[in-house]
């Protein structure tokens, strides 16, 4: 679409237009986001332009979701810079934010009149879904409700959270929604780190130690690659790894795993092309990165 990029507040206005388009069948592409946006979140926008062509419609919504935020996590001081994302938008060649609010996603939640959720019962229950018990719940949720109310063709989400990923595609193919997932790679600072908009709450020195999460999974594929067709055990890769992550005195493991990148199954033995993922606290900030090793 060629034209001034709107900005969508209403989920009603947005679900409107977007019958509009399905009904005039344009291919909408849709980057779901919590915006502050960065080059990750930009490269998605540009997959998503390629997969509708240059007359297809891209939308992205920047919505700081409350339902995946535990009681004790970092809701109230995420970082929010609606100016910023608008400009990143408008030079990816974004047509449409879809920036809604609470009170309109989820009227009544407060006073209990909010009470239906989308669980996903199985690929959500290790790793982050450990740590973070009721988090896909909430993820689930709202890329549930996006889709309904953007109704696009194609949903375009990063590798970074690639057990997120997997959560969300076991959603769309068990509830029928009638689009494409795409998958697309991580974006890496230049020294590997991966892009986050949470990395802004590292300080200078946790910024530096940061990088032990790629640092980790790089020596594991490299101890992996020499390691040949036997493999090597995931319990002795887990103590390495946490031997590294001790190495950096603000950094603190919260878990390390080894599995199949498209079952999320956990493997014993870690063979090339098996998927390691990892979560640490930097201070404060809890960080997670993953690879195939
Ligand atoms: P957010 O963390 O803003 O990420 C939005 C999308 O950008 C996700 O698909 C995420 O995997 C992708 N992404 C983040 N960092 C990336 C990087 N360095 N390279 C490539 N892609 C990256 O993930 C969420 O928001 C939310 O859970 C959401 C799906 C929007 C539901 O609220």
């Amino acid at each position: 679409m060629v034209g001034a990029m709107k900005i969508v507040r209403s989920p009603k206005a947005m679900q409107r237009l977007a019958k509009e388009w399905r009904g005039a069948g344009v291919r909408v592409g849709f980057v779901p986001t919590m915006g502050f946006l960065h080059a990750g979140h930009v490269s998605l926008m540009e997959v998503a332009r390629r997969r509708v062509g240059p007359k297809g419609i891209v939308v992205v919504s920047i919505y700081v979701n409350p339902t995946q935020f535990a009681p004790t996590e970092d809701l109230s001081k995420y970082p929010r810079d609606f100016a910023r994302d608008r400009q990143l938008c408008t030079e990816a060649g974004v047509d449409v934010i879809f920036a809604p609010l609470d009170s309109d996603m989820y009227a009544g939640r407060g006073e209990g009149r909010y009470s239906t959720y989308v669980v996903e019962e199985s690929l959500g229950r290790p790793m982050e879904g450990a740590s973070r018990p009721t988090h896909f719940r909430g993820v689930t949720t709202v890329v549930a409700k996006l889709f309904n109310v953007v109704l696009p063709d194609v949903a375009v989400f990063g590798a970074k959270d690639w057990q997120q990923a997997a959560v969300i595609r076991r959603m769309v193919n068990d509830l029928n929604f009638p689009l494409q997932m795409v998958v697309a790679p991580t974006r890496r600072e230049k020294d590997g780190l991966a892009m986050s908009s949470r990395n802004t709450y590292l300080n200078e020195s946790e910024r530096k130690q940061a990088t032990v999460l790629i640092r980790s999974i790089r020596a594991v594929k490299a101890r992996v690659a020499s390691a040949g067709r036997g493999g090597l055990a995931a319990e002795v890769l887990k103590s390495e790894v946490a031997a590294m992550v001790a190495q950096e005195p603000a950094a603190r493991l919260d878990y390390v795993e080894f599995f199949d990148g498209e079952t999320l199954e956990a493997v014993a033995e870690v063979r090339r092309g098996a998927h390691m993922a990892l979560a640490v606290f930097m201070g404060r900030t809890r960080l997670i990165d993953n690879g195939r090793v």
